[in-house]
């Protein structure tokens, strides 16, 4: 795939994009970051995303792509989840809202599947041949799995049930902080997380993303696991790579998220 595409990243605290030269998996702008509305309404959130698209006008042409994710399961451009965003987006027409105030067609996808694909395609799982699980951890837990290359959309593994509990409540780094866990009380969670995921999955390989990933040395060696599990690598750019890839991906394949 070539070009220049816009990538935009919905977070919990910020709105994030930059230009992504799909070339080389790498930011071709600097990142432009606005604070996610307190209320993370449809209308709101498209509001902030169309003053980002508006900061790169000048650098985007009529055809240039843009993609943009949500943290939610998202079929066909409507929103059908909202774990930790506004319950608003739920079955709510994402792709129509963000482009009726963008002005532009976008192709809208959840974070982790952009995250995930953004791994295999420039970061620690680049030109994998086989499954490779990648798992984010932040306020949420998000899941892509791809293989062979091919995602495998919406797979939503932190809402596997762990104990009597949704997976996410007990073992994210937002749990982590919500509760002041250190790691040595966190990494048990972690432990139960990934042998239960490894047990029903079996992938090639682990990748673990998010935020707490930068400080990765302090807990994967310490998970024992039949699967290797590695750090991504892409950091806080996974997820506007990404959508910028999936973005581009879809004029190809129309359709398909
Ligand atoms: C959501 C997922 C999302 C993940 C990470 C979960 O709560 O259900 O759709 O990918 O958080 O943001």
């Amino acid at each position: 795939m070539t070009g220049l595409v816009l990538g935009i990243d919905i977070g919990g605290s910020g709105i994030k994009g930059a230009l992504v030269d799909l070339n080389v998996g790498d930011f071709a702008s600097e990142r432009v970051r606005i604070p996610t509305p307190k209320k993370s309404t449809p209308e709101k959130v498209a509001a902030v995303t169309a003053r980002i698209v508006q900061h790169f006008a000048d650098q985007l042409d009529d055809t240039t792509p843009i993609g943009v994710t949500i943290p939610a399961v998202v079929t066909h451009g409507v929103v059908r989840t909202a774990a930790n965003i506004d319950k608003a987006w739920i079955d709510a027409d994402g792709k129509k809202i963000f482009e009726e105030v963008i002005g532009r067609p976008i192709t809208l996808m959840n974070d982790a599947d952009a995250a995930g694909v953004a791994e295999v395609q420039y970061g620690a799982a680049k030109g994998h041949p086989g499954f490779v699980l990648v798992t984010t951890l932040g306020t949420g837990i998000g899941s892509a799995i791809i293989n062979r290359g091919v995602l495998v959309p919406n797979t939503e593994l932190g809402h596997i049930e762990l104990d009597g509990h949704d997976a996410e409540t007990q073992a994210s780094s937002g749990v982590k902080s919500k509760l002041g866990l250190s790691y040595s009380e966190w990494i048990p969670r972690l432990q139960r997380y990934y042998s239960h995921v490894e047990g029903l999955f079996w992938p090639d390989l682990f990748v673990v993303g998010g935020g707490i990933s930068k400080n990765a040395s302090k807990f994967l060696p310490k998970l024992k696991l039949k699967t290797p599990i590695v750090a991504a690598e892409l950091k806080n750019r996974a997820g506007i790579i990404g959508a910028a890839w999936m973005a581009a991906d879809s004029l190809e394949n129309p359709d398909v998220v």
